[in-house]
């Protein structure tokens, strides 16, 4: 397996994975809009047997300092359990730690993110409509500068509703 940016000709794959990963194409259209607008930071690629088999992406945050949003993840269903997503989230952060970026925010489940280090009580001071217990942080670079203060995805998550 693979892991490599995502390419102009990724397009259509990345949007099928996503369909088909999560049932719904709401995840796929929410690339393509990050994409549009810009805010795909990072965007990787899990490649098995010249096929697209998962897919992350990062997007910049309006937050009290720089921050990014890990969303969405999708593993193939068929090759799911084989450690393609937990690849995918590490060498995304591998990527962040290389910015500027202060604090990667993700919202999910806590057993699979706090295997990566996200702490919900991390995001907990923070004021977001994905406010509760599946939305956590990871610091990078030390501690976060501050623990309050609003925190918002890029425009297109607004679209999910
Ligand atoms: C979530 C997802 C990306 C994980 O990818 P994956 O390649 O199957 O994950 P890995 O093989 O690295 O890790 C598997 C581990 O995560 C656990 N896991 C998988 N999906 C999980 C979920 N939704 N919630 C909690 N744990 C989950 C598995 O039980 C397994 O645990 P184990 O290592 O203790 O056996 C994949 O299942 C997927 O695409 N799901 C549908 C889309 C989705 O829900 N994305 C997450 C959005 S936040």
């Amino acid at each position: 397996m693979q892991i490599r940016d995502e390419q102009a000709g990724d397009i259509d794959a990345i949007r099928a994975l996503h369909t088909i990963a999560f049932g719904q194409s709401q995840e796929a259209g929410l690339v393509d809009q990050l994409r549009a607008d810009g805010d795909s930071v990072i965007s990787l690629v899990a490649i098995e047997a010249d096929s697209i088999v998962g897919h992350i992406l990062f997007s910049p945050m309006s937050a009290p300092f720089q921050a990014l949003g890990l969303a969405p993840l999708a593993v193939q269903p068929a090759m799911q359990g084989r450690g393609i997503g937990s690849a995918l989230v590490e060498a995304g952060l591998q990527r962040v730690a290389a910015g500027p970026w202060r604090a990667v925010f993700v919202l999910g489940d806590p057993a699979y993110y706090g295997r990566f280090g996200f702490e919900a009580a991390l995001a907990s001071g923070f004021r977001s409509p994905y406010a509760g217990p599946y939305l956590m942080a990871l610091a990078l670079g030390g501690p976060l500068p501050v623990r309050e203060g609003r925190i918002d995805y890029a425009p297109a998550f607004a679209a999910l509703g």
